[in-house]
């Protein structure tokens, strides 16, 4: 009887449509109409000093015995200039309108406190000239966010006079003193952090005329940013959908759009972290669908706020000189148990290269207002590229879609229709999938397709719109589970995988998996 039964289940198995048939989506890439250009920013990074995001994960010091240069980990460098890091937010965070900048400089750094996470010892052997350092290893572009909570205008000025002339000054003799005799060029210019917050709970009209005191002496005087690479400046922007916000970002662009010769900005911030409720409760892993749902679900809503600021901004700023800097977003989950509750330390998994990848997509889908973005954060803090433990490293979902995305840097949009379809989860409807498109300075055309369902299987058929497509192949990143990780044991459980489409009729056809992410390179 019981085998009959197992038979009989068999059978009933083989004879239903099965579970996982491949549900159908035609996409159309319109390479003939060019959009904005996707700036290279939109993949910026963020690294605070807190937790291990600077000390161990960048900086070891020139005595470790992990393989560094001058302090800096080899590891680190080579996994960052691999995803092509175009720019790294330093000090902060929270962090940087506590952050004194001549403890960072010289033989003599005192110990200091980092009250905001942590309270932990500040060594400050991680400064200035360390950063600058690293950034050069990876290739990256300074973004400094000045101090204006605790901080004067004279002290950020002078950071400012220290690293960037080419005069003899005193300052500039202490910098060559330390080791770098030409100037350091600062390319962006963060002008306090959550100003309305940690930053020191300033109303809009206090943190507008401390931004104008920055704005107008805290000058770059590298000789070689005076015309084009010029500094650009971002201003304190909002961090959220709430009314309070609304009212900050009408401030500052209404005086903007009045603003004089003696000051001027290039961007306005916007924070955002895929959070779901304060204080930050879900699991980074050991969730099932459920969870993986309604935090995709979440982090669909930067579509609505980036939307609402844009439409702000274009009211006061017609022409879109000011971008809309997304330099704080990503997923930020409950604290890994064990760990210190200030170091935020979470896993990443397959759910966050998917949360990337559909934010990346939101960010490209607004690249004539969004020029810049640094996900948070970058190395052991929240949603990490990277994760360290001591001599060990391991790069994580999110890293990988990260270099996925690579070719889209400075390529230009071009647009994509679909019908998305619907996948649901009890409660929870959201689109099944994502597309983006872009050509690339080559001509070479760029297709990326989420797959968000994480049961079902998508067969796309992509037409292309001003090109007959030859072939078309890339790489795809999924895993068993929605919770699937890289760990220091298991470090290509997440991994990017080759995949090609077929060419038919001049159409392409390829199969995504369920809870993926695809990047595909067309050839014509
Ligand atoms: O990224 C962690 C913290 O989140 C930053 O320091 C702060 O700006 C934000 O509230």
């Amino acid at each position: 009887m019981r085998t009959l039964l197992v038979i009989f289940a068999l059978i009933t198995v083989a004879i239903t449509p099965p579970f996982m048939a491949a549900q159908k989506v035609d996409l159309t890439v319109d390479v003939s109409k060019a959009g904005a250009k996707i700036d290279r920013n939109i993949f910026g990074q963020f690294a605070e000093h807190l937790g291990h995001g600077v000390y161990e994960g960048i900086w070891v010091g020139p005595g470790s015995p992990i393989p560094n240069t001058r302090g800096i980990r080899n590891d680190v460098v080579a996994a960052l200039k691999a995803i092509k890091a175009p720019n790294v937010r330093w000090p902060g965070g929270c962090f940087a309108d506590e952050y004194h900048w001549r403890k960072g400089i010289g033989s003599q750094r005192p110990e200091t406190l980092n009250p905001n996470w942590g309270g932990v010892i500040e060594p400050n052997t991680f400064g200035t000239h360390e950063f600058m350092d690293f950034l050069d290893q990876i290739g990256a572009e300074a973004y400094l966010s000045v101090n204006v909570g605790s901080g004067t205008p004279q002290e950020a000025a002078e950071w400012l006079e220290y690293l960037t002339t080419a005069q003899p000054t005193a300052l500039a003799k202490e910098r060559a003193a330390n080791g770098h005799p030409a100037p350091y060029k600062i390319a962006y210019l963060g002008i306090g952090n959550e100003s309305w917050d940690c930053g020191g709970n300033m109303t809009p009209d206090y943190y507008l005329s401390q931004l104008k005191i920055y704005s107008r002496f805290v000058r770059n005087f590298n000789p070689a940013q005076q015309d084009k690479q010029r500094m650009l400046k971002i201003a304190v922007g909002p961090g959220g959908g709430e009314p309070r916000f609304t009212e900050w970002t009408e401030a500052v662009m209404k005086a903007y759009q009045n603003h004089q010769w003696s000051w001027d900005i290039d961007g306005l911030s916007l924070h955002s972290y895929t959070v779901v409720r304060w204080p930050p409760a879900f699991a980074s892993v050991g969730f099932g669908e459920k969870e993986y749902s309604q935090i995709l679900k979440s982090t669909l809503e930067m579509e609505g706020l980036v939307s609402k600021y844009s439409a702000m901004m274009d009211k006061y700023d017609p022409q879109k000189k000011v971008a809309l800097v997304v330099d704080e977003w990503g997923a930020w989950y409950a604290p890994l148990p064990g760990s210190n509750p200030g170091f935020l330390v979470q896993q990443n998994s397959l759910r966050d290269a998917i949360l990337a990848a559909l934010n990346l997509n939101i960010f490209i889908r607004h690249a004539d207002r969004v020029r810049m973005a640094n996900i948070a954060q970058m190395i052991n803090v929240l949603q990490a590229m990277i994760l360290t433990d001591k001599e060990k490293m391991v790069l994580t979902p999110t890293y990988y879609a990260y270099k996925m995305y690579a070719p889209f840097q400075d390529a230009t949009f071009v647009p994509v229709t679909f019908n998305a379809g619907v996948y649901t989860q009890g409660e929870i409807t959201l689109p099944r999938v994502d597309a983006i498109a872009a050509k690339d300075s080559a001509g070479r055309v760029w297709v990326e397709i989420t797959n968000v369902d994480p049961n079902q299987p998508v067969e796309i058929e992509v037409s292309l719109v001003g090109i007959t497509p030859k072939s078309a192949a890339g790489e795809t990143l999924t895993a068993p589970k929605v919770d699937s990780v890289n760990s220091f044991e298991a470090s290509n459980t997440v991994v990017p995988k080759p995949i090609s489409a077929k060419v038919q009729g001049g159409k392409l056809a390829l199969k995504l998996e369920p809870k993926s992410v695809t990047v595909i390179s067309v050839e014509q």
